[in-house]
């Protein structure tokens, strides 16, 4: 039998006193996960939301500060249109009984993409969740939705260069650039999980996750738990961040 040195940390455990501010979640693998039982993609969209409902409380429960999860991309229009819809449809029951939980949940919610694209029954659940949630201190969730990471960037260019011009500014700091991106005001993720396998960042927080830990897995999103989420936050714990010092 292996004997734990006191201060070395097993697979899966968690120095609560010690957490991260902020962790950023692709959701990947809903369509693998349906197809692996003979469902429909949508089958597996449905159990995601519900994935993203017990990460989401397990977060707040726990204290983390900032939560930001992708749940739909500036690409992932490309889909079939009957999925899309689906996605939308979800997005919409989600955030619709969100209304009703947020009461007791105490979970913030945020949105990151532009969202002005999106169904108007869609855009007033944003508004009313949104409003809701400015009256909470708990914990933050940042839902990116019609997000990409260059797409955001490029608004961010956009208006600092009109700050820049109108004089609002007197130059252009990487923190006047940050203050632009949608996530303006909130400190860069400590760690971005990827479910589903793929070891890609398929545009997410390209300029937020400069110096975030990457934990990728192979569990599907739909199957990710509580555990998983302690798993990659003990994993975080044992790395050395250097941010380019010796
Ligand atoms: C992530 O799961 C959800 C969205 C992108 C909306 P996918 O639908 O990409 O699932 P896979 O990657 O095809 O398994
Ligand atoms: C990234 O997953 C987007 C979301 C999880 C919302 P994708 O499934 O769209 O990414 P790719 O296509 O595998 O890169
Ligand atoms: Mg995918």
């Amino acid at each position: 039998m292996r004997l734990f040195h006191r201060t070395e940390k097993r697979a899966g455990e968690v120095d609560f006193g010690n957490l991260p501010r902020h962790i950023a979640i692709i959701m990947d693998g809903n369509g693998r996960w349906a197809k692996k039982r003979g469902l429909p993609r949508t089958a597996g969209h449905a159990a995601g939301a519900e994935t993203f409902r017990t990460v989401a409380t397990y977060c707040k429960d726990i204290g983390l500060e900032y939560l930001t999860v992708y749940a739909f991309s500036t690409e992932n229009w490309k889909r079939p249109a009957d999925e899309v819809s689906a996605i939308m449809g979800l997005l919409e029951r989600y955030l619709y009984e969100a209304v009703d939980r947020m009461e007791r949940d105490k979970v913030k919610l945020r949105f990151f993409g532009d969202t002005s694209v999106l169904s108007p029954k869609l855009r007033a659940l944003i508004s009313r969740t949104s409003e809701i949630s400015a009256h909470y201190a708990g914990c933050q969730v940042n839902v990116c939705l019609n997000y990409g990471a260059r797409d955001e960037i490029l608004r961010a260019a956009r208006e600092s260069a009109e700050a820049l011009a109108a004089g609002e500014i007197p130059a252009l700091t990487e923190a006047e650039f940050a203050q632009r991106l949608w996530s303006g005001g909130i400190p860069d993720p400590d760690l971005v999980i990827r479910p589903g396998g793929e070891m890609r960042l398929s545009n997410f927080l390209l300029w937020q996750a400069a110096y975030s830990e990457l934990y990728f897995t192979d569990t599907l999103w739909p199957d990710f738990s509580k555990l998983e989420i302690d798993r990659a936050i003990a994993w975080l714990q044992r790395r050395e961040r250097r941010y380019g010092g010796a």
